[in-house]
């Protein structure tokens, strides 16, 4: 029982020899993402546990010859996976479902810095600045917090949040009892008129792909603040830098960005990252960027790693 672990980091190594041992699994460990170039890692393996790099039908075919059959993601969203075409092919895929406080926390960490306009603040320190000109912020217990998607992470959120004070608007195609001692279901363009910040909770699917756009920009609060923690794909970006410059949106935080696969977790600082909006965003005092790490907590990463190895034994 061999599973072939691409695009491990040294921080997830001494996890995958945990949790390979008590599985009884045997692992072929390679710092090398998935391609058909790296496919050969996975022969006389049974499983291919990844994370964030795409796979498409091409390396699908080529580990099927191999005999894999199943491909685990140790992430969230799979996206990244054509899982139809493997699942046609009688390969399973699966995904991971990891704590969910890790990207709570850290997205209620964001809408705070947002509105205290962090970013300048600290910024400005580093120049040895300390004025107050133009750094009042606002407190989060006057503000209509509206959350879109409420599955775990959406719904931990809406609990923090509860400790705040704030009214909270919530909006998912699936609404859930335990959320509503927390939260107000309404339609999407209420939470649109209404919210103050907006916080996005979830998957790229071809529904939610680009919701953040003009039109719905145009719906909202003037002065809202959008907080984007799921996936750079449900923000048409140009859009966004748009309102940034006109004031419509006064702020936002954005861990993820479209566009953003082949350029995070990887180190630019001596070569061009070639990444035009991201590069206008950054430059922004009223937009906080970090690159994907809301889940990089030692709980999430440890949940990665074990639950991805779980579902490569229990699949086959
Ligand atoms: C996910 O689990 O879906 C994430 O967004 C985190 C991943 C990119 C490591």
């Amino acid at each position: 029982m061999k599973i072939a672990v691409y695009s491990c980091r040294e921080d997830e190594i001494a996890l995958f020899e945990k949790y390979g041992k008590e599985y009884g699994v045997e692992l072929s460990i390679s710092p090398l993402p998935p391609t058909p170039e790296t496919a050969r890692l996975a022969e006389g393996c049974f499983a291919v546990d990844i994370i964030t790099t795409p796979v498409g039908r091409d390396l699908i075919d080529i580990w099927r010859g191999f005999g894999i059959k199943a491909i685990a993601t140790r992430t969230v969203g799979y996206e990244h996976v054509d899982y139809k075409y493997a699942e046609s092919l009688g390969i399973s895929v699966s995904n991971v479902s990891y704590t969910p406080h890790t990207v709570a926390e850290y997205t209620v960490m964001t809408m705070l810095m947002a509105i205290r306009k962090m970013k300048a603040i600290l910024t400005r320190y580093i120049g040895q600045d300390f004025s107050l000109k133009d750094i009042r912020g606002k407190e989060l217990c006057n503000m209509t917090v509206g959350v879109i998607g409420t599955g775990k992470i959406g719904e931990t959120v809406i609990k923090n949040l509860s400790g705040f004070g704030c009214r909270v608007l919530a909006y998912d195609v699936y609404e859930k009892d335990s959320v509503k001692q927390y939260a107000q279901y309404c339609p999407l363009n209420t939470l649109y008129h209404e919210a103050d910040l907006i916080t996005l909770h979830t998957p790229a699917t071809d529904e939610t792909c680009g919701m953040i756009n003009k039109n719905t920009i145009a719906s909202m609060k003037d002065g809202v603040i959008i907080i984007n923690m799921a996936r750079g794909v449900l923000i048409d970006t140009a859009a966004l830098i748009e309102a940034l410059e006109s004031g419509k949106v006064a702020a936002a935080a954005l861990d993820v960005v479209d566009g953003e696969s082949a350029i995070y977790y990887k180190d630019f600082k001596y070569r061009p990252v070639g990444h035009h909006e991201m590069a206008i965003l950054q430059a922004m005092p009223n937009v906080l960027m970090t690159p994907h790490t809301a889940f990089f907590t030692d709980e999430a990463v440890g949940d990665m790693v074990r639950y991805s190895i779980e579902h490569c034994v229990k699949n086959v």
